[in-house]
């Protein structure tokens, strides 16, 4: 993909490159310790800029004489809140936009050095800033004239970015888990991005495979055996389309065997046309990226693997292609799914819960997890209710929604929670069979579907998070230029570093 830049780590007296980076507080402040000619230099700068250290605000100066760099990029940190993990990310992807070449980042402001841990958050969001999903751009495009081609070659030279730190070793221990979880993150971003054409169910399944190089073990189940698990809910959406459905099941054991897992559980809808229910042309093309629940359990899988997170994790997809053929599920047909409950399909396009109803019962019928969070891409209407700022969550479980909503916090993936209830849950009551796959009307949208998934959950804790609003196609920010956001890869590895990691 794009290239990354190469991240560095070295003590904070390292000698500048091209670009010195240097952290401002409140009011305009920069640390002590600083050449008088720099100090100097900023304070004008500031003046004129009316530049006052607020957090993410940058000026951008010729060195003066005597420093041994070209530029400065003087960047505020200061705000009223205290600084979370993601504002460390936007400090990193602020600067990776901004400064080119060789840089150094001097990481201390006034009131003293950065902690490690937020120095490797600043270059895991230096990295992230730079992806771009540019696989299908032939970079000899004929159109470029010279000069515009030259420019972007130029930009394409990947930075190196040295940060100068108090604790250089701490630092690049905490970036080695940071790498991971970016990592993770670019994962998602690319299988969400890769088109439809390219990532069926079985490319997307060998995709996953290849996670074994990782050290996690990968299953797969094909179709024969899907049915011989009675999964007739999954396959029912995959028989309009010409390519085999897969179930791939991921394991991640980093903690003691025996002890019980946590599971992930993800909608891989490789396209969604809606089926017989057609969806209307425009804007369809965003359906390749109805597998965003599945690629963020992957991405996951993937973080929790790099960082060798102590935990023993299941990751479980349901990879299918919602299409439309003369073999394709008709709307009144009746399925029933692993769990025994038959379901009346009035809408084909309401498909990511049939696939998510034999996916979340198989996955605590094998594994008995301690809790199961599933991610979807499931609903227009939460959209319509949260934009694309939160995901929605809801939950079964109190404890569980409060620690995930608080991963949310820390990790900028913030989620709303959504109410379940009885009364939602009489909406999707069948009129020929135990229950349908719509509400009927566009009330409450989002929470049938979430009660729909609930039928399929016995008493394991488990949450739903809804992420048709955040997965693609959010506005871009200071850590992700890319049209799919790799959501929830760093939410739920907060998630697991926070409250299920053995000592
Ligand atoms: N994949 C869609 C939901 C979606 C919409 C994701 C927009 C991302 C962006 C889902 O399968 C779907 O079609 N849901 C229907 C449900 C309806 C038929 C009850 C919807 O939201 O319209
Ligand atoms: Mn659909
Ligand atoms: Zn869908």
């Amino acid at each position: 993909m794009a290239k990354l830049p190469k991240i560095e780590f070295a003590s904070l007296d390292q000698a500048p490159g091209d670009v010195l980076v240097v952290l401002s507080g409140e009011g305009g402040s920069v640390p002590e310790g600083l050449p008088g000619a720099m100090r100097e230099a900023i304070a004008n700068a500031a003046r004129i800029a009316k530049f006052k250290g607020k957090r993410l605000a940058t000026v951008d100066l010729i060195a003066p004489s005597g420093v041994a760099a070209d530029r400065l990029l003087v960047v505020g940190t200061h705000a009223k809140e205290p600084a979370t993990e993601e504002d460390f990310l936007k400090l990193g992807g602020t600067i990776a936009a901004k400064a080119k070449g060789t840089v150094t980042i001097r990481c201390e402001t006034k009131e003293g050095p950065l902690a490690p841990a937020d120095a490797a958050r600043m270059a895991s969001g230096a990295t992230l800033r730079a992806y771009e999903f540019d696989l299908y751009k032939s970079k000899k495009s004929k159109g470029d004239d010279e000069e515009e081609k030259e420019e972007k070659e130029g930009d394409d030279e990947p930075a190196t970015l040295t940060f100068a730190v108090a604790d250089p070793d701490g630092a690049r221990a905490a970036f080695a888990a940071e790498e991971a979880i970016a990592a993770g993150t670019m994962l998602a971003r690319d299988l969400v991005n890769e088109p439809a054409n390219i990532l069926g169910p079985v490319e997307y399944a060998d995709r996953i495979k290849e996670l074994e190089a990782h050290g996690i073990d990968v299953e797969i189940l094909g179709e024969d055996e899907m049915r011989a698990l009675k999964m007739h809910a999954l396959l029912g959406v995959s028989q309009g389309s010409p390519r085999p459905p897969r179930l791939v099941i991921m394991r991640w054991n980093g903690a003691a065997e025996g002890e019980q897992p946590v599971a992930f559980v993800g909608k891989g809808v490789v396209f969604d046309t809606g089926g017989i229910s057609i969806k209307p042309a425009g804007g369809m093309e965003d359906m390749k990226g109805d597998m965003g629940g599945s690629a963020a359990v992957v991405g996951l899988m993937r973080a929790l693997a790099g960082r060798k997170a102590k935990v023993n994790a299941i990751g479980i997809v349901g990879l299918v292609e919602n299409a439309v053929d003369g073999a394709a599920q008709r709307p009144g047909d009746i399925v029933t799914a692993m769990s025994g409950t038959t379901i009346e399909v009035l809408n084909t396009d309401a498909e990511g819960r049939l696939v998510l109803a034999d996916a979340l019962w198989y996955c605590q019928d094998r594994f008995k997890p301690q809790f199961m969070v599933n991610l979807a891409t499931l609903t227009g209407a939460i959209i319509v209710a949260l934009g694309n700022h939160h995901a929605g969550l809801f939950s079964n479980n109190d404890e569980l929604a409060e620690r995930l909503s608080a991963a949310g916090k820390v990790s900028g993936e913030k989620l709303w929670r959504l109410p379940l209830s009885r009364e939602y849950d009489k909406m999707i009551e069948g009129k020929f069979a135990d229950i349908k796959n719509i509400g009927g009307g566009r009330a409450a949208g989002s929470i049938t579907a979430a009660q729909f998934l609930q039928r399929f959950v016995n008493d394991v804790p488990w949450a739903h998070l809804d992420i048709a609003g955040t997965a693609m196609g959010s506005p871009s920010n200071e850590y992700n230029q890319s049209w799919a956001s790799g959501f929830g890869v760093r939410l739920l590895d907060r998630l697991v570093a926070d409250h299920y990691q053995s000592a």
